[in-house]
């Protein structure tokens, strides 16, 4: 018997948007051809068990004052150091809900993903405002993307 791959979806979102992609990309990953362990996380409620769990990570965060969510921020700031050295090329995606381009949550996430090194295999799903129906149909293919990938050991 082989062991399943593990995907792990963390997310912050204080107003629902950014929750409402995560369920989008959960249900893309929970894609009955694809067999994986699938989590699905509040960033406050993630820790390094579970970061060390994971083959593959989606994180999920509002752009808030031109950067990634407070609770995003303080994953990263928890888990951070006791990661190092374990954690290194570990596959990751993001999807990002903003008034604008979420280029400020896009690149704190990034800056920090390059110092474990995790390694980005997915252009991330960003929402502009109002959410559309397309990008949570975006959402939806990044979590069936990213599930079919981590279960193929393609990253
Ligand atoms: C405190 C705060 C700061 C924000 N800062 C930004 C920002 O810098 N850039 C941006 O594009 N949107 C900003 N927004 C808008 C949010 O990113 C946007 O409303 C997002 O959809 C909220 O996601 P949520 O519903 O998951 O909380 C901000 C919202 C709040 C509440």
């Amino acid at each position: 018997m082989t062991t399943k791959q593990n995907l792990l979806i963390i997310y912050h979102s204080k107003d629902g948007s950014t929750g409402k992609m995560a369920s989008a990309v959960e249900q893309g990953a929970s894609h009955p051809d694809i067999d994986i362990e699938l989590k699905m996380m509040l960033a406050k409620d993630a820790g390094l068990e579970e970061l060390l769990w994971a083959d593959a990570l989606i994180l999920g965060t509002p752009e808030n004052f031109g950067y990634m969510s407070g609770a995003m921020k303080d994953f990263f700031d928890r888990v951070f150091y006791p990661a190092e050295g374990k954690v290194e090329g570990l596959a990751f995606a993001m999807f990002v809900s903003a008034g604008n381009d979420g280029s400020g949550a896009l690149s704190s996430i990034r800056r920090i993903c390059q110092g474990f090194p995790f390694k980005e295999v997915q252009a991330p799903v960003v929402s502009q405002g109002e959410m559309s129906a397309d990008t949570l149909e975006s959402c939806v293919e990044l979590g069936m993307y990213m599930a079919a990938g981590v279960e193929s050991k393609l990253f």
